[in-house]
């Protein structure tokens, strides 16, 4: 019997608009909003693509103009670059913004809007939960990968680059107001970073699905979305023109992404943060190596539920023929098949030694794994030598 939590929240405000008509509304979607001169941030990769032009496009047969384009956001957002391009919003009189891009721009575009609505100059100074207390400008998001689903979550994660630390601002007023799924905006994401951002929209529906805040909402988002996932990866990470398969994956990370930023993640995160701080490790790449070493580190604690993921990721027959008390270890199992497949087809680092770390980093990883807040919510406390324990295990 499902048993409900005592108390619980489920909060997504995000209008999602899926298909290849979405990025048709963007004018209109803006118009509602009381916006008329939106601040376009995107980054390299992505108007290099070419997907810029449809953004353009969509804004040809409508009365509205885009005050600026700005496509220099860096790997990893950072808080030099949000203070900048929060300058160029304001020397553009911009009103509203629009977010066309990775969790990168995304979360880079979160952070400008912090800024601005706040009129202040330093994103540092509303570093933390709930430091934000009014409404912010409008925000209309484009994912271009299918990973990350910031486009309806309530974090930004932003690199102090100085420090080698990545942080996160949460609040419910940084939602974005829509969040426009358009298949032909990830038709050109390579298939290494194709099935990196996939496995970390899986890590977010299966921390979600195993955390200490899951609820039957987030249940839900979490199960569509392994399910959508488990259906369409390799579909994608071998024909990246399919544009049925890339829209389910674009749905996956969405709804993954309401599901985290109800139930919030986990080790699997925490580990990944630090991971990426110090080694500068695609956030990813970081969850594809870890997922396993989390889904087992939890086991005692939530065999259960693990062994419950099993049938959206495998599928009914596989699951109807696996006795119960072997689905938890086959859980694992079929997430280790999948990324052997996604190493054949894409080179995905399976272990940390194939993703070139040097074990004389695990110190630092660990000490910045434990201060990491993700893990608040994790079914098994993580202390210093567990963090080392997966490191080892998760080296080789
Ligand atoms: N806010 C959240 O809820 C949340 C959740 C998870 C991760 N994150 C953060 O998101 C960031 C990672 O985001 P990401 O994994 O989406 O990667 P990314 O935004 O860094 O993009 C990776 C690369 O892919 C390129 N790219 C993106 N879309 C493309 C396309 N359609 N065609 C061709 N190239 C394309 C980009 O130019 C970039 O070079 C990290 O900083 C991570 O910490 C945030
Ligand atoms: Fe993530």
């Amino acid at each position: 019997m499902l048993l409900l939590p005592s108390y619980y929240e489920f909060h997504n405000p995000v209008r999602i608009i899926s298909g290849k008509k979405a990025l048709d509304n963007l004018p209109s979607e803006l118009e509602s909003l009381g916006a008329k001169r939106p601040l376009v941030i995107t980054d390299k990769g992505v108007s290099n693509a070419g997907l810029i032009k449809f953004i353009i496009d969509a804004f040809k047969e409508s009365e509205m103009t885009i005050a600026a384009i700005f496509d220099e956001v860096p790997p990893d957002s950072s808080i030099k670059v949000v203070n900048t391009l929060a300058g160029i919003f304001t020397a553009n009189r911009c009103d509203s913004i629009v977010a066309v891009g990775g969790g990168s721009v995304i979360d880079t575009a979160k952070g400008v809007n912090i800024v601005v609505t706040e009129k202040s100059d330093d994103l540092m100074k509303f570093i933390g939960a709930e430091m934000l207390k009014k409404p912010m400008k409008p925000l209309i998001v484009i994912p271009t990968t299918s990973g990350t689903g910031s486009e309806v979550t309530c974090v930004a994660v932003i690199s102090d680059t100085d420090r080698d630390v990545k942080m996160a601002f949460s609040s419910n007023h940084l939602m974005p107001k829509v969040a426009v799924l358009d298949p032909r905006m990830t038709l050109t994401l390579p298939p290494h970073i194709t099935a990196a951002t996939a496995m970390d929209a899986m890590t977010h529906a299966v921390e979600s699905y195993i955390g200490l805040q899951k609820n039957p909402f987030s249940d839900i988002h979490a199960m569509a979305a392994i399910r959508m996932i488990a259906e369409n990866i390799i579909t994608v990470v071998k024909d990246g023109k399919n544009e049925q398969a890339r829209l389910a994956m674009a749905n996956a990370s969405c709804a993954a992404g309401a599901a985290f930023s109800n139930s919030m993640v986990g080790v699997v995160h925490s580990m990944g943060h630090a991971l990426g701080g110090v080694c500068h490790i695609p956030h990813g790449v970081a969850m594809s190596i870890f997922l396993p070493y989390g889904l087992e580190y939890n086991m005692h604690k939530v065999g259960d539920a693990i062994g419950e993921i099993l049938l959206p990721l495998a599928g009914s027959e596989i699951y109807a023929a696996t006795p119960v008390a072997e689905r938890p270890e086959k859980t694992v199992a079929v997430i280790r098949e999948l990324r052997d497949e996604l190493y054949n087809q894409a080179k995905l680092p399976r272990t940390l030694k194939e993703a070139n770390v040097s074990p004389d980093k695990f110190e630092k990883i660990a000490q910045m794994a434990i201060n990491d807040g993700s893990a608040i919510f994790n079914p098994e406390e993580l202390e210093y030598e567990d963090a080392i324990g997966v490191l080892k295990k998760a080296y080789e």
